[in-house]
């Protein structure tokens, strides 16, 4: 049976190592690490998520500015806003919510945040640095990833690694993260023709498909790491993963739940590249 991976403490812990770092600033005067969060219309998803990244800001002290935009709202407008946010010496990160409304230009958008503000690290100029191996805002969700791998004591030098789903917020960075811990991965995706017989080779084996429960536990190793990035929402408004949990977790060595894994480690991310981006800007 494996041994369940808790997204919830571990994220915990880096949120209250950052509580403890803001509480210290705040005592010595200075202005608190402050995220801007932006969110177009109301879908529930996307409400949901911000609601999380507030509540996470609250806990840890972070200041946190919420701008709610109408689904109408001029691509212009948006462009706009962000644009005072960059040149708002009192904010560190600027997070759009994503996806936006079909109308505006999610790229543009994304170019449009300074990229040392970049909290989120969908910044090309973060995304081509992390591809180069230079100083970057790294994505929260792989970040998270890698650190919940991390948190069970396995080493990921040399292990085979297969990362199924290749989105540029998960896929593609988590697979470069870990190639930078020197395992040899595998990038799997829907037209992968034989899913399975890759999964079964993997020590390390990350789902990020967006197909509930289309990992079982005859598509998994003996005793490797399983770590689910699936959030697919049931009939009965219940979140479930890309992976068959009942099945999976017989086979698996460690394995993360949904909710409860990767999900609250995003967030906790979210607020260490909030608070990193504070401190690079004390030292410009
Ligand atoms: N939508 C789904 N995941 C994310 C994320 O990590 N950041 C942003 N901005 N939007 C998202």
């Amino acid at each position: 049976m494996a041994k369940i991976i808790d997204g919830k403490a571990v994220s915990l812990e880096v949120k209250e190592a950052l509580r403890d770092k803001c509480a210290e600033i705040a005592a010595s005067g200075k202005r608190v690490p402050c995220i801007a969060v932006i969110i177009v219309g109301d879908n529930p998803a996307s409400r949901s998520y911000v609601r999380g990244k507030l509540k996470a800001a609250e806990f840890t002290g972070f200041e946190s500015r919420l701008a709610e935009l109408p689904e109408d709202v001029r691509e212009a407008e948006l462009l706009h806003m962000i644009d005072g946010l960059n040149k708002d010496a009192g904010v560190d990160g600027i997070l759009v919510q994503l996806p936006l409304p079909g109308h505006i230009d999610e790229d543009k958008v994304l170019d449009a945040i300074l990229p040392e503000k970049d909290v989120d690290g969908f910044h090309p100029v973060n995304v081509a640095n992390l591809w180069l191996g230079r100083p970057c805002t790294v994505p929260c969700t792989p970040k998270g990833i890698i650190k919940l791998i991390e948190s069970t004591g396995l080493e990921i030098a040399g292990k085979k690694a297969v990362v199924a789903g290749r989105s540029n917020i998960v896929g593609k960075p988590v697979a470069k993260l870990l190639l930078d811990r020197n395992a040899t991965v595998t990038i799997a995706h829907s037209r992968t023709p034989d899913l399975a017989a890759l999964t079964r080779e993997a020590d390390i084996l990350v789902a990020a498909v967006g197909r509930p429960g289309i990992i079982t536990g005859e598509m998994i190793k003996p005793g490797s790491v399983v770590i689910d990035v699936g959030i697919n929402r049931t009939a009965d408004g219940k979140l479930t993963g890309d992976v068959d949990f009942a099945s999976a977790s017989e086979v698996a060595g460690f394995i993360t739940p949904v909710p409860g894994g990767v999900g609250p480690m995003t967030i906790a991310m979210l607020m260490e590249n909030t608070y990193d981006a504070w401190l690079a800007m004390q030292e410009r």
